[in-house]
């Protein structure tokens, strides 16, 4: 039994923010796998088609995606979010959604949304590195503490719902360390979500970028020992009643373990179901 805030979850098991955590349908066969929370998102204000195509790459043990959060927009949710939270509901599982602003403003609309239609777990996404506004890569809020926190203190003034917040990998241990810091002292916390890829990975194939967009994020087992030195930073530094989720490669129940091992309380996994589709979830969960 895990347990984020006040909200105890059954297994510890959770897919990820990704591509293919968006739609009812989605939801649905999530609910027949043996997760504990079914997480939908990351969703935006508006509508969105994401990036041009190709914008999803898989190498040798690790991925590259440049999706820029496709989604239906706020509208959308508000009248699909209740039968999916019912979906989940039944299958006795818990009900996340993941939310991304272009502003403090936008996060503060997209929290209200998930406070009404009665979320369990709301996940603050401050770490998409595939997203631009007008030609230029939306400034990442995991590397500005500044926003970080004023977001977090915006978003707690309209809902009560277990905030969990989810961040790029930090490559300097002293930015890490004050990003923890502006977290215990903002006491708005239940979790922290490590790692969203890592930003800017690159690569070609006979000359030409995989990626249309030319940059993705880096994910997949390349990222399971830089997201477990994540995971146990956070944990060394953060107060007891913050949880830890950790996220990056994870494809077994030994790769679990070692997140469980480095003081995680959960583990999402995204890669591994955009690859080999939902069901997979059911190799990270022990029967
Ligand atoms: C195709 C794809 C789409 C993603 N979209 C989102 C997103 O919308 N919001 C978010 O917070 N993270 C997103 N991520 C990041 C994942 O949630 C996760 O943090 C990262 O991929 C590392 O985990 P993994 O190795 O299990 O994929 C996405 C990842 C992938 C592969």
């Amino acid at each position: 039994m895990a347990k984020i805030g006040s909200v105890q979850i059954s297994t510890p098991v959770m897919n990820a923010a990704c591509s293919v955590a968006k739609s009812i349908e989605d939801v649905e066969a999530l609910s027949k796998t043996k997760v504990g929370v079914i997480l939908v998102g990351s969703i935006t204000v508006e509508a969105r088609d994401g990036n041009p195509e190709p914008r999803w790459f898989v190498g040798e043990g690790y991925a590259l995606n440049s999706f820029g959060m496709p989604n239906g927009g706020l509208e959308f949710y508000r009248t699909n979010l209740p039968e999916m939270i019912e979906i989940a509901h039944k299958a006795d599982k818990k009900f996340a959604l993941s939310v991304a602003g272009f502003s403090t403003a936008e996060y503060v609309s997209l929290a209200k949304l998930a406070d009404e239609a009665k979320v369990d777990l709301l996940e603050l996404n401050f770490g998409c590195p595939n997203v631009s506004i007008d030609g230029k890569q939306k400034p990442i809020v995991s590397f500005d503490p500044v926003s970080l926190d004023e977001i977090i203190q915006a978003v707690s003034e309209v809902t009560k719902v277990p905030l969990m917040i989810k961040v790029s990998p930090y490559s300097n241990p002293a930015e890490l360390a004050r990003v923890a810091e502006v977290i215990n002292a903002s006491g708005k916390v239940s979790a922290v979500v490590t790692a969203n890829t890592f930003p800017n990975g690159y690569q070609t194939e006979q000359g030409e970028p995989v990626i249309a967009s030319k940059f993705g994020g880096v994910s997949g087992s390349a990222m399971l020992p830089i997201s477990l030195g994540q995971v146990r930073q956070f944990r060394n530094s953060l107060r007891d009643d913050i949880a830890v989720i950790g996220v990056g490669g994870v494809e077994s129940t030994e790769d679990a373990k070692q997140y469980f091992d480095a003081g995680a309380e959960l583990v999402q996994c995204a890669t591994l179901i955009v690859r080999d589709g939902h069901q997979a979830m059911d190799k990270i969960v022990a029967v």
